[in-house]
């Protein structure tokens, strides 16, 4: 295991605290720019006119949307292109009715909905940098793109066709339009991006009642229908979203979507051999065998930690041999046990059109193979496969040659439902676990485990709520963080970290941030913070680790319209309502932002 070494460099900025301030925080020396917020035009366009959309939608505000920078940004990948220019992968996770409309009532109406769909996916932009250090997005780029809640998208490996994933309007069960709550993603080595369909489930509406067999089995453990349709109404509207009408959407909702940021016209691909459930991100690692290891989290209480690893090897010098190397490989889901130990399980191997199943799973999935993949989540129970305290962002740190997972929080743990890895009762505040694979290769199936980091209060009286550093309690100097959520790692391998969730009374009370834990001198510091009802998403460095950036989602969540909004940030304009925006974050004096 890697040690604690004091020689290691210790972060080059004062901490800061967290605080509820209308404004973003950052340690002194540090600047920041909206580099693009909700609305901007991606094409050479008008922008959306969010401030008369506030008060009605109309049709051609829909179409707009199509092409303008969409809403609740979540990751942020950076990457260069091979003619020198420089993108920005954004999600588009979910959308705030409340936030967004005047009056919606209990329910959008059609062209609301139809708005919030738009809104949805992902957007795929030229930045540049101003005089200024920061930066801003190109207008009209050529690499500029939308990918919606409606665009078509291919669906490949095992479940392809499979006749759960063939409705009334598409029979072929090998298509299907648009990609719902992308949360996290990664990106591979290759070039593309790994965007996840995490809260899939909130968009199919309608009654279960006339469901049966593994249908209505199926959706039931992926909460099918849900409540929170009501909130975007695409099921009112389009019969694809309700299940009374169109049981089998749904099916397509739930994997991991490769998306080819320098092929404009190649149509996002679901890659369903990493399976389905509620994807929150899907981080990749080259073995030394050159076999590609991608870490998946499947983000609600009491769910699982998964590896995928290809059966296929990257190859360096020839882009195409690798773009379809997500299809055939093999699935696994984490064992942790209590003695710091831990195991991959295999649920099912996929080789060209064959499916070999774990032998130990129940009949249903040696019957039909690709089950495996459609109904990930029962195959992980049969396994024993360890209930996590909702696992979000899990990746391979090149330093540490660790894999980092952030288990975000979970209050309905019980006292006699602790383990070793999710030990504490009522966990509030949330964890971070590292795993260190057996000889530090990712494709090992063995793996020892240790907590870094319990979340919390270093001044708090509950053992729940206490900030825990690698074992030692903390104090005062050291700042309260909870809900950990999206990790990148910098230079030197320091662990960055975005909360999300700070808001909740429950927790801290105060905004989300971006924390940096140094995992050799074991310290902690807050490096930002966000506005009041944020969420701080997709912590990512340029490649010349001199910027830093970062989304600000849902800014004035919380409030119940906007008549009470606590925030209108980033403001500027006449503004009516709060705006997600990814931002820039940079040195006043130009060096590396972890320098
Ligand atoms: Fe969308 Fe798990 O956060
Ligand atoms: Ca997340
Ligand atoms: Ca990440
Ligand atoms: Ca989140």
């Amino acid at each position: 295991l890697t040690k604690g070494c004091a020689t290691a460099p210790a972060l080059g900025f004062p901490t800061i605290y967290p605080n509820t301030d209308d404004k973003i925080t950052l340690p002194e020396g540090f600047e920041h720019g909206v580099v693009i917020r909700w609305g901007d035009a991606l094409d050479g366009g008008e922008n959306l006119d969010w401030n008369r959309i506030h008060q009605t939608v109309t049709e051609a505000d829909v179409q707009r949307q199509q092409q303008c920078f969409g809403y609740n940004c979540d990751f942020v990948g950076y990457q260069t292109t091979p003619d020198g220019k420089h993108l920005l992968v954004v999600n588009h996770e979910y959308t705030n009715p409340e936030l967004m409309f005047q009056t919606v009532g209990d329910r959008p109406n059609q062209w609301q909905a139809a708005l919030q769909r738009e809104a949805h996916g992902l957007s795929i932009v030229e930045i540049a940098k101003n005089t200024k250090g920061g930066w801003q997005y190109v207008k009209g780029s050529p690499y500029n793109r939308r990918i919606t809640g409606s665009s078509l998208c291919e669906i490949s490996g095992p479940a392809k066709g499979h006749p759960l994933l063939k409705t009334a309007a598409e029979p072929t069960g090998t298509r299907v339009n648009g990609t719902l709550n992308n949360c996290s993603a990664g990106k591979t080595p290759w070039g593309t991006v790994l965007t996840c369909e995490e809260n899939f489930h909130t968009y199919f509406g309608g009654s279960d009642s006339n469901l049966t067999g593994m249908v209505k089995e199926l959706h039931k453990r992926y909460d099918i229908p849900n409540e929170r349709a009501d909130r975007y109404g695409f099921y009112l509207y389009e019969d694809r979203f309700n299940i009374e009408k169109e049981p089998q959407e749904a099916f397509r909702f739930g994997w991991v979507v490769e998306v080819d940021p320098l092929s404009p016209d190649r149509a996002p691909i679901k890659r369903t051999a990493l399976g389905r459930f509620r994807h929150e991100a899907a981080t990749t690692v080259i073995a030394p065998d050159g076999r590609v290891v991608v870490y998946m989290g499947d983000d609600e209480r009491f769910e699982y930690a998964y590896k995928f690893v290809t059966k296929g090897k990257y190859q360096a010098n020839d882009r195409a041999a690798n773009l379809n190397l997500l299809d055939e490989g093999e699935l696994y889901v984490a064992r942790f046990n209590d003695d710091l130990t831990g195991e991959w399980r295999a649920i099912a191997r996929v080789e060209g059109s064959t499916i070999t199943p774990n032998p130990n799973l129940p009949t249903a999935f040696q019957q039909d193979p690709a089950l495996c993949f459609i109904y990930t989540r029962a195959a992980a129970d049969a396994l024993g496969a360890t209930k996590m305290d909702r696992p979000e962002d899990f990746e391979w740190n090149p330093v540490t040659k660790s894999v980092w997972l952030a288990l975000t929080y979970n209050e309905k743990r019980k006292a006699q439902a602790t383990d070793g890895a999710n030990p504490r009762p009522e966990n509030v505040m949330g964890h971070v676990i590292e795993i260190i694979e057996q000889g530090n290769n990712p494709t090992a199936l063995q793996f020892q485990w240790r907590l870094p980091l319990l979340c919390g209060d270093p001044t708090a009286s509950e053992q729940n709520r206490q900030l825990v550093l690698y074992g030692a309690p903390t104090n005062g100097e050291v700042p309260p963080i909870s809900a950990p959520d999206n990790l990148t790692f910098d230079r030197a391998g320091n662990v960055w970290i975005a909360t999300d969730g700070n808001p909740g009374s429950e927790r801290l009370g105060k905004n989300d941030g971006v924390y940096v834990l140094n995992p050799f001198r074991r310290e902690l510091k807050m490096f930002l913070s966000g506005v009041p009802g944020c969420e701080i998403c997709g912590p990512e460095f340029s490649s010349d680790y001199q910027t830093f950036f970062c989304a600000i989602q849902h800014p004035g969540e919380g409030a119940k319209s906007t008549a009470d909004l606590p925030t209108r940030w980033p403001y500027g304009e006449e503004v009516v309502v709060p705006r997600p925006a990814v931002i820039a974050v940079w040195r006043r004096d130009g060096r590396e932002v972890s320098a």
